[in-house]
């Protein structure tokens, strides 16, 4: 038989059983450097839909499928190699260097899934008889292949991650594939995954699993040993801890507990890894924390707030993978009749904005502001929760006087606390020019709860202490504002940096100075932005750090 007429023969064999999917690779002059192929429906219409991997993109096409034959016929000319999964069989047409073609057709036991609807029907990727052997050591299928009725949740969970995970790497044309999959247990998923990209996608695989339980562990590498899966090792350990030998591609967990979910994704962030997807479990962080009372209706109730804090928990994650340069989305992980355990963050690495950046880490913090709770994702970021306001400020009024001056005293002996032990002395700022800036209405305090947390004097106009500097003020913006005898109880973290924004809202321009041993308030108001100009002198008659901004 001539070689036309045997890659017709073979290709017709292909086509005459349902189609899981196929590979064309090893170009000889193809543009491509490999092209898959699988059926799907388009408008009620079967089709095979081919994507065309170069070495930085992937192109999809969609071909009738009564034309598929004739197509890959025409891209057997280019190509060395075509592998074919069908419903019962697996085909391997091979062009040797010569051009001789050979053609091998092998039993499968597997079960065709049914053709995907263009929307992403369910589609299962380890089907029921389909033997992959140590999901039969960890007891999930039996020998035949049948899955063990106990184990059907977690196997419908394993086929739905796998569809999230076919989704990113079918449109990846790298030929490794590194992971980590952290809090793996007993890595049911783990080798789901290392078989599915070695024997399906016919990709290399490089997969480390990790868990805190060792006898777990020493099971998972004996498994991995046996059935010679030398790209796949378990480690006991700690997610906190771990280090990599090379930064993974992706990183996955699958109900990685509580805050362990946190530390997986700061390790994939810090490296950088393509992709993420993870289903979290026990979000308990925020449900410590969050008061009945921060959201009346919801987390007065205990079921609500439990899930509420949950799906915070989640939201803050997914917003922090944002500001770090991922595109993120939140899908229903599995129907909630299957696991209550139901949300998978996908992130992806991409070409994200600064300015959405900055904003997405500004909603994460903000929300944990307004439900005063704080994140671990967040913490190893570096970052606190924004101060989110729950009272105002408002004109100090003559009777607020004495837990202003009670303020003060807080105001004072945190700057002795922090070593500062020059500013604020003699009993500065006395009883008379507070109620001095009282009576000009130019004192202002911080109320909440009927409790005054932060007092300040803004003043407006030229201050004559400024008219003399030993550098230069950052413009001549006039008029412009000027913070004085500034003091939290420091019961609210954020508050000050929270009242000091608040002036400039105001102002529009702020000047203000500080003692230099007051680090405190140098950092806060460096960490806002505010230009150091010079030094001035004070009307305690002492040299003053001065600092401007201008918005
Ligand atoms: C609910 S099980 C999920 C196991 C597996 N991913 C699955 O879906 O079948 C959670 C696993 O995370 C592991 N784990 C929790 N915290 C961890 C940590 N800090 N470091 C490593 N593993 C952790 C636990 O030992 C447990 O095996």
């Amino acid at each position: 038989m001539s070689k036309v007429e045997t890659l017709r023969q073979g290709l017709e064999e292909v086509f005459s059983l349902p189609l899981i999917r196929l590979t064309v690779s090893n170009p000889r002059g193809g543009e491509y450097k490999k092209i898959t192929g699988r059926p799907m429906e388009v408008k009620g219409q079967p089709v095979l839909q081919l994507e065309k991997f170069t070495e930085t993109q992937a192109f999809h096409e969609n071909i009738p499928m009564a034309e598929a034959a004739d197509r890959l016929e025409g891209l057997m000319a280019h190509y060395g190699q075509l592998d074919a999964t069908c419903q019962g069989a697996v085909f391997c047409l091979k062009v040797s260097k010569k051009g001789k073609l050979f053609f091998q057709k092998q039993a499968a036991k597997t079960l065709s899934p049914l053709p995907a609807a263009h929307n992403r029907q369910k589609q299962y990727l380890i089907t029921e008889g389909m033997v992959v052997p140590p999901l039969v050591d960890l007891g999930v299928l039996t020998p035949d292949g049948r899955i063990v009725k106990a184990k059907y949740d977690k196997f419908k969970q394993i086929n739905r991650f796998l569809e999230f995970l076919d989704d990113l790497l079918s449109k990846d044309s790298r030929d490794t594939v590194r992971i980590i999959d952290f809090g793996c247990g007993k890595s049911y998923l783990t080798f789901v995954v290392y078989y599915y990209i070695t024997e399906i996608l016919h990709k290399k695989a490089d997969i480390a699993g990790l868990d805190l339980k060792k006898d777990v562990i020493d099971h998972c590498n004996e498994v991995a040993v046996k059935y010679g899966y030398d790209g796949l090792r378990f480690y006991c350990g700690d997610i906190k801890d771990y280090v990599a030998e090379q930064a993974p591609d992706m990183v996955i967990t699958l109900h990685a507990c509580d805050t362990a979910t946190d530390y997986a994704l700061f390790h994939a962030m810090e490296w950088g890894a393509r992709y993420i997807l993870s289903v979290p479990c026990c979000q308990h962080e925020l449900n410590f924390v969050v008061k009945a009372q921060a959201l009346p209706p919801v987390t007065s109730y205990g079921i609500l707030k439990e899930r509420f804090c949950a799906l915070a928990t989640d939201a803050v994650r997914a917003k922090l993978l944002e500001s770090r340069g991922y595109e993120v989305q939140v899908l229903e992980f599995i129907d909630l009749s299957h696991s209550p355990k139901n949300l998978l963050i996908r992130a992806k690495k991409a070409n994200v904005s600064e300015k959405k950046r900055l904003s997405a880490r500004k909603d994460a913090q903000t929300l944990l502001g307004q439900l005063n709770g704080g994140n671990t994702l967040l913490k190893l970021m570096g970052g606190k929760p924004a101060f989110v306001p729950h009272g105002r400020m408002r004109k100090t009024r003559p009777e607020d006087i004495d837990a202003v001056m009670a303020l003060y005293d807080v105001g004072r002996a945190r700057m002795r606390e922090c070593g500062n032990t020059e500013q604020w002395t003699g009993g500065y700022p006395h009883r008379h020019m507070i109620e001095e800036d009282v009576r000009l209405g130019r004192s202002y305090v911080y109320e909440e709860d009927g409790v005054l947390h932060a007092v300040l004097a803004l003043i407006w106009g030229e201050d004559p202490t400024y008219a003399q500097i030993d550098g230069a003020w950052l413009s001549d913006k006039a008029p412009y504002g000027t913070i004085h005898r500034i003091a939290t109880d420091g019961q609210l973290p954020g508050l000050g940096s929270w009242v000091i924004q608040w002036c400039l809202d105001l102002c529009g321009s702020i000047r203000i100075d500080t003692h230099e041993d007051n680090t405190l308030m140098c950092r806060t108001l460096d960490k806002l932005g505010f230009a150091y100009c010079g030094t001035i002198i004070c009307d305690e008659g002492t040299p003053r750090c001065a600092y401007q901004k201008d918005v």
